[in-house]
């Protein structure tokens, strides 16, 4: 469901705004240290609990203020929700439909929220982790019981570790982690067949070759998870740490016949994890009759006018409401008639 209002309160330098958004697609153009890339992350706190550029909430808050507050209303044809969140000495708050203290994926699920940023190469250079987590808060989006999965593993996984670290035996826990851990395996295993449907096309049309995906499930192919904490017993006793299952998983990246780490450039890596959070909206959008928020700041960085003029072209066919930041007007020409704002000094105004 799109974000069709949004108010913000003493978030960084935001101090006061209000806006309607349209549902498709939205500009937000303005010099540096405008407030752009702030209006992103407010967002993003609202539906994902936190920042993309940092993890304390706390250090979002204006200089000064007691705390702020993001509040914002979803509409389809026939639901409307209203949503907020406020951050404060004494922590975060999180309301819905004047109801106070829902979990934050119940806001989560209304307003999903995906971003394309200047550091979204991590995805790809960074450490497995970053992939992983990736595919889990797609598989949330579109598996309800995906979260509860996730957390018996994680739990079991403590619990067999905590066993190792004791010098007891964790042969017990293994059937509960096999049980638990592929319930994570089957369903993240699901997730990447549909991504890999989603990217047909996305490669060839962004970097000129075709871009796949592979899901590696934290153990030897050749063998099953129950024969591989068999095997990896003694090792996880003298780490005191289990060495297999869903949380060693990696996705696989390859662009053409080249793996994406170290043989492609940054602004590939960038085209690339831009063409997988994509992949990911349409993930959504097949699931769902719509494939969320999409945001988009600075794409001009770092990328050439071809690699730039690729990325906008599909942005516009995304089924997502995207909200997209640059420098200028010019840089970012639509074909669409897009919603425009102006960013300044912290305010933001529609444009004529
Ligand atoms: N907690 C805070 N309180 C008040 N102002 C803050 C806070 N944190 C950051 N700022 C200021 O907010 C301003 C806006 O930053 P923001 O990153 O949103 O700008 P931007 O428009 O994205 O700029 P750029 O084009 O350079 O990316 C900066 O000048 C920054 O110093
Ligand atoms: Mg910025």
């Amino acid at each position: 469901m799109p974000l069709r209002r949004l108010r913000i309160e003493f978030f960084r330098c935001l101090t006061q705004v209000e806006l309607d958004l349209d549902p498709q697609q939205n500009y937000f153009f303005g010099p540096n240290g405008a407030g752009k890339t702030s209006l992103l992350e407010a967002i993003h706190v609202l539906g994902r609990g936190r920042s993309f550029r940092l993890r304390q909430n706390k250090r979002l808050i204006q200089y000064d203020a007691g705390g702020f507050t993001v509040f914002g209303e979803v509409h389809s044809r026939d639901r409307r929700h209203k949503l907020g969140i406020s951050v404060d000495a004494g922590g975060r708050q999180l309301r819905l439909d004047g109801q106070s203290g829902p979990a934050m994926t119940e806001l989560a699920r209304i307003l999903p929220v995906f971003v394309i940023e200047p550091s979204i190469h991590f995805l790809i250079e960074g450490g497995p982790g970053e992939r992983r987590r990736f595919l889990d808060w797609g598989v949330f989006h579109v598996e309800q019981g995906y979260i509860p999965a996730w957390r018996r593993y994680r739990r079991v996984l403590g619990q067999r570790n905590a066993a190792l670290r004791a010098g007891q035996d964790p042969a017990s826990w293994d059937q509960v982690t096999v049980s638990a851990g592929m319930q994570v395996t089957k369903a993240r295993e699901r997730y990447v067949e549909e991504l890999r449907k989603a990217l047909e096309g996305m490669g060839e049309a962004m970097l000129g070759l075709p871009l796949e995906v592979n899901y590696r499930p934290g153990w030897r192919a050749d063998s099953t998870l129950q024969g591989a904490l068999q095997k990896s017993r003694q090792r996880d006793r003298q780490t005191g740490a289990t060495q297999v299952g869903p949380h060693r998983a990696e996705l696989e990246i390859r662009l053409g016949d080249r793996g994406v780490r170290e043989e492609i450039s940054r602004g590939q890596q960038k085209l690339a994890a831009a063409a997988l959070v994509l992949a990911q909206v349409r993930v959504l959008a097949r699931a769902q009759e719509h494939g969320g928020t999409l945001l988009v700041d600075d794409p001009a960085a770092e990328l050439d006018d071809s690699a730039l003029g690729a990325l906008l072209a599909v942005l516009e066919d995304v089924p997502a409401q995207r909200i997209i930041t640059g420098l200028t007007e010019t840089s970012l020409a639509g074909s669409q008639p897009p919603s425009r704002f102006h960013v300044e000094q912290g305010h933001v105004h529609p444009m004529l």
